[in-house]
């Protein structure tokens, strides 16, 4: 075991993507003890990763080449999950994968460490990070379950296009681009339909009742993280010409009577929310944060304090992925389950 969080060797497959990059940021601002960090991706690329002022290669991922980190972040797609995860976790290293492989895996805990840091135990090598729409909204959704029960959930997204990786942000870049210089908008590629000055209601493929991919993500995920496995979910997933940060427009009903006051109070008293008590938040200002904001909250018209609306905006790079793995190896050592 790992003492106190002391020299870990850490590798992040697809360090060259949205998440991977942004989890070496967030790996650089934490002291965690990390002794070697190894970027991986599909390509070689000479000096391709910086971490701490210095360039680093980077290798292409491969069983070899990976099976010597104490822990292995993935942050490149289903694929590079299903191929090398397993193998891995059978060695003893940890695995804090950022795909939906392995989310709704039985016996495979899904954790946001602010809202369910007690489903880890010293037994479990693999971490799936939850999908990021969910992890903003289960954050915000967890004090309200402690405060007064929930009996159902409705939300709308507004999704941001570096959701959908790199190649999602630069189809917006080179369509508001045409769009400014009067030039043919490119072909959407990424996203069902143009995204630049648009709004996509389709995030993922559908199926055959009608509902997303993102949608059915949602409600799966967030009744695993609550531990409220009957909940009703409802989701409609949107996609916006946003560079960053998810936003969500929320509804709830609760099983007991509540006020706002208290829904506030209980807000306020959270780790990792920033409630807004007036005014509203933006996916702008939230960009670089690693907080879910909280604002507008209001009961609903003759609701008898059962019914509640909501805006939540969080930085789905950070607090929906790469700061949630982080936050999840930080737990890790600090209860001393990471083998070296
Ligand atoms: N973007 C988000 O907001 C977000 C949020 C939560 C979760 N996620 C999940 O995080 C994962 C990464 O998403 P992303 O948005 O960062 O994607 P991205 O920007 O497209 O980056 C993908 C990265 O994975 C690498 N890669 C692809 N296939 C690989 C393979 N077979 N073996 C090794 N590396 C491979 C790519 O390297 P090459 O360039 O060399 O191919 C690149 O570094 C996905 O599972 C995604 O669903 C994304």
């Amino acid at each position: 075991m790992v003492e106190g969080g002391k020299i870990v060797t850490v590798a992040v497959v697809g360090a060259t993507g949205a998440v991977g990059e942004t989890i070496l940021r967030v790996l650089e601002e934490r002291d965690l003890g990390v002794s070697d960090v190894g970027p991986f991706a599909s390509r070689a690329r000479e000096g391709g990763s910086r971490y701490r002022g210095r360039d680093l290669d980077v290798r292409v991922a491969s069983d070899e080449a990976l099976r010597d980190y104490d822990v292995v972040f993935f942050a490149g797609g289903e694929n590079a999950s299903e191929r090398f995860a397993t193998p891995l976790i059978e060695r003893g290293a940890i695995v804090i994968d950022n795909s939906a492989t392995f989310r709704m895996r039985d016996g495979v805990p899904l954790v946001i460490p602010e809202v369910n840091a007690h489903a880890v135990r010293p037994e479990h090598r693999l971490f799936p990070v939850a999908n990021c729409t969910a992890i903003i909204l289960c954050s915000a959704l967890a004090p309200i379950r402690d405060a007064a029960g929930l009996r159902r959930v409705r939300v709308a997204t507004y999704q941001a296009a570096s959701g959908a990786g790199r190649e999602g942000l630069d189809e917006l870049l080179a369509g508001e681009r045409a769009l400014a210089l009067g030039e043919a908008e490119p072909q959407p590629r990424v996203f069902a339909r143009a995204l630049a000055r648009n709004a996509i209601p389709q995030v993922g493929a559908f199926d055959e009742r009608g509902e997303s991919g993102e949608e059915l993500k949602v409600r799966e995920e967030t009744r695993k993280m609550l531990d409220l496995p009957g909940l009703a979910v409802t989701a409609t997933a949107v996609r916006v010409p946003v560079r960053t940060a998810h936003s969500e427009a929320v509804f709830v009903e609760t099983e007991r009577a509540v006020s706002v006051a208290e829904l506030a109070h209980a807000f306020e008293g959270t780790s990792g929310i920033v409630f807004h008590a007036t005014g509203v938040v933006t996916p702008r200002e939230v960009e670089g944060s690693d907080a879910v904001h909280v604002a507008r909250l209001r009961e609903e018209d003759a609701s008898g304090g059962t019914r509640f609306a909501f805006w939540c905006v969080g930085d789905q790079l950070r607090k929906g992925a790469a700061t949630n793995a982080v936050a999840i190896l930080e737990l890790l050592l600090a209860k001393g389950y990471v083998r070296s």
